[in-house]
């Protein structure tokens, strides 16, 4: 059988939760695990988080896959409702929104004349605070404040959140500039506030406010370049793993795979590895791309197809077919590879494909 296959940590999870609670020991953890926990599956994930204060998705179904799971934990829907017809099973599964612009408030109007339960709808106003994606400007949330304070359906009091452009970047001070944006326009609010990301929990402990929304980190990546999870402590969650399905030896000159993209400078062994783009292992991965087999790295070479890859294993090669690959986790933080694909640990994770079997272990091993 092919065995291609995801691993997935547990405990690894776990223990970056408690790390990232050791970081920001004076705030609640809002986990993210929008978009399939970044790819490691939504339903086991959210389920292994029993320490997570909350939960965090960007979808409505997202949240109900949760709770149909019978998990109880408040959940915010990050981009809020996007059609009024959400309201009710906002409602009945008692699930938190952000509200980022006005059309939100003019339909919340609306339900809340037919409101006839004793709930209410908690509430996270979305300040733009430089970003300029969602959010409120800083100068309309008097205005904001005001229309919800008639809303019945509203929580009182609001909550306020608002997201960083450029956490990720440690030389640049817009994330400072973003700070004082948020501190200054809610200064006047007893309210509770939230407005780190993974980055802005590792780089900025006067933005951790009440609540820190770590999403990355939760899966042991770093978001900052040139830097890996285990420098901050925290482990991968997710290890890439599969097989040499053959073994070939060339000669000098030769290339390897679709297009002739890579030619052989020496006689050399190709292992071919049972993974490709059609498992989300990205296809424009560049000659060199690490690979680790029975404990080296060797380079990827020639392009990725939809089911294999190759890798050149050198002249002196000792790999048997069956032996074990892995392209990124444990022994290959996706840190270090996603460079080599112009791309971010974000998207090597979420981009696995359904035809990749989950493995969900919980090890052991003391990972405090
Ligand atoms: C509003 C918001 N908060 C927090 C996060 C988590 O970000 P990260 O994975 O960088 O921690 C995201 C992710 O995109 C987000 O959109």
């Amino acid at each position: 059988m092919r065995s291609t296959k995801a691993i997935i940590d547990l405990s690894a999870l776990r223990h970056n939760l408690k790390t990232i609670k050791s970081i920001a020991s004076d705030s609640k953890v809002m986990a993210v695990v929008k978009a399939n926990a970044y790819g490691h599956g939504l339903v086991e994930i959210a389920s292994a988080l029993e320490d997570a204060e909350m939960f965090a998705v960007a979808t409505l179904k997202e949240a109900l896959t949760i709770r149909k799971a019978g998990i109880e934990t408040p959940i915010l829907l990050l981009e809020g409702f996007f059609d009024a017809s959400e309201l009710d099973a906002i409602v009945e599964h008692d699930l938190q929104m952000v509200l980022h612009h006005w059309p939100q408030i003019e339909d919340l109007k609306k339900f809340s004349k037919n409101f006839s339960t004793d709930k209410k709808i908690a509430c996270w106003v979305k300040l733009d605070s430089g970003m300029h994606r969602l959010g409120f400007a800083p100068e309309d949330l008097a205005k904001v404040e005001q229309q919800l304070e008639q809303i019945q359906c509203v929580d009182k009091p609001i909550k306020v959140m608002s997201h960083f452009a450029s956490s990720d970047e440690p030389e640049c001070d817009f994330s400072d500039i973003q700070i004082v944006r948020f501190e200054q326009s809610t200064e006047h609010l007893i309210a509770e506030k939230s407005m780190a990301n993974s980055a802005g929990i590792l780089m900025h402990k006067n933005a951790h406010f009440d609540w820190v929304r770590p999403g990355l980190l939760l899966y042991g990546c770093s978001p900052l370049s040139d830097s890996c999870g285990a420098d901050y402590g925290l482990h991968p969650v997710m290890s890439l793993e599969s097989q040499i399905l053959t073994i070939k030896a060339i000669k000098a000159g030769e290339s390897t795979g679709y297009g002739r993209h890579w030619f052989a400078e020496q006689d050399t062994i190709l292992g071919l590895v049972a993974i490709g783009y059609g498992d989300g292992y990205p296809r424009h991965a560049k000659n060199g791309t690490p690979v680790w087999v029975n404990g080296r790295l060797v380079p990827l070479v020639g392009r990725v197809s939809m089911d294999m890859l190759a890798v050149d294993l050198g002249a002196d090669a000792q790999e048997q077919v069956g032996d074990r690959v892995v392209l990124w986790g444990k022994e290959l933080p996706a840190e270090k590879v996603a460079p080599f694909m112009d791309t971010i640990p974000y998207t090597l994770c979420c981009g696995v494909t359904r035809r990749v079997e989950f493995e969900y272990i919980d090890s052991t091993q003391d990972q405090t």
